[in-house]
């Protein structure tokens, strides 16, 4: 089995070997977050897999922080271009897919997943590619799924939060643009606000929303602990990306090089798994050392009743997402 070290270097020992050539093909590669991410690395690694591998006749053209595009605007984009020779990928998160497909939406339910080991169980079960299927009746190719994390919740105010609906009230979080999050937040007793991701840090100094839900690298990446008092360590849901490309552009693409960006595309999902776990620990020391927002655990019986009083969800949403899929994906998880 491949492991991160040698595909690092594997991947080390070509940059001296290679040609240089004009790129036949190029992709930008567009995403919202830090370089310094569990997505962000990815990119990078792929970006340079590829070049490596395809002896520069493919170059990806990796823009992070929203420097190209928006999540919701990139994927227009990647739908109306018809060029074959310069593509674009995007990785937006799981929750923004909800134009494209019903049925991801169930990434989004409270308390699905207890980690990431359960969320690897469903993305590498035969369940994912019925989750994707007509995705590319819109447009998209799906690629492959990225990891970022559990979600935790930070607020500003004079306690963390711990007792729903109780320490909700009144206040204002910011999600992505994700139903789900937002019907889960109403039964929190909170009022939820859709807000894209680069607007997110300005949005909590203003006060213009109370708290978000984040994953620990991109709470630290993009600082927002630095403006919010309580960090309730509550892995209520998970946060990963769906890497998609144009179908029209993948579809043209010679197949040696369609082959040959697959794999690169399987060794970077490979190392993304392994970066997302190094960052859950070590941005949430990072976050604790700064001194800024103070990070509180959550008991047993403190997740259970969150789980409880976001339970209804499941149930609202259970005909949009498809009950035997759900099913399916609770037999899988051993849900009971
Ligand atoms: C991302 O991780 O790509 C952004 C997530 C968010 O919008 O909160």
């Amino acid at each position: 089995m491949k492991t991160l070290s040698s595909i690092l270097l594997i991947s080390a020992s070509l940059i001296t070997a290679l040609p240089s050539f004009a790129a036949d093909y190029t992709i930008k590669f567009s995403h919202v977050v830090a370089p310094n991410t569990p997505k962000g690395r990815a990119a990078d690694l792929f970006a340079r897999l590829v070049d490596e591998r395809t002896q520069g006749r493919v170059k990806v053209e990796v823009f992070p922080n929203s420097q190209l595009y928006n999540d919701n605007k990139v994927l227009e984009a990647m739908r109306l271009s018809s060029s074959r020779t310069t593509g674009i990928i995007a990785a937006p998160s799981l929750s923004k897919f909800v134009k494209f497909s019903k049925k991801l939406q169930a990434f989004d339910l409270p308390y699905l997943f207890n980690d990431l080991d359960d969320v690897h169980t469903l993305i590498d079960s035969p369940l994912m590619a019925s989750m994707t299927q007509g995705l590319d009746k819109k447009g998209l190719q799906a690629l492959t799924v990225w990891d970022n994390g559990m979600k935790v919740f930070s607020v500003k105010g004079d306690k963390a939060l711990k007792n729903a609906p109780a320490d909700f009230k009144g206040k204002k979080f910011r999600i992505q643009s994700s139903n789900i999050a937002a019907s889960m937040i109403e039964h929190l007793g909170g009022t939820p606000q859709k807000l894209p991701f680069k607007e997110v840090y300005t949005a909590l100094g203003q006060g213009i929303v109370d708290g978000q839900e984040n994953t620990w690298s991109n709470i630290h990446s993009k600082k927002f602990h630095e403006v919010q008092d309580f960090i309730s360590v509550s892995n209520h849901s998970y946060l990963g990306y769906l890497l998609v490309v144009s179908n029209e552009f993948w579809s043209n693409l010679p197949e040696d090089i369609r082959h040959t960006m697959t794999v690169a595309l399987q060794d970077a999902t490979l190392a993304n798994r392994e970066y997302a776990a190094e960052a859950d620990t070590s941005d949430r020391k990072k976050v604790e050392a700064a001194g800024f927002a103070k990070v509180v655990d959550m008991s047993k019986a403190e997740r259970n009743s969150w789980r409880q009083v976001t339970s209804p969800v499941w149930a609202q949403f259970r005909d949009e997402i498809g009950g035997e899929l759900i099913d399916g994906i609770k037999q899988l998880l051993g849900h009971k």
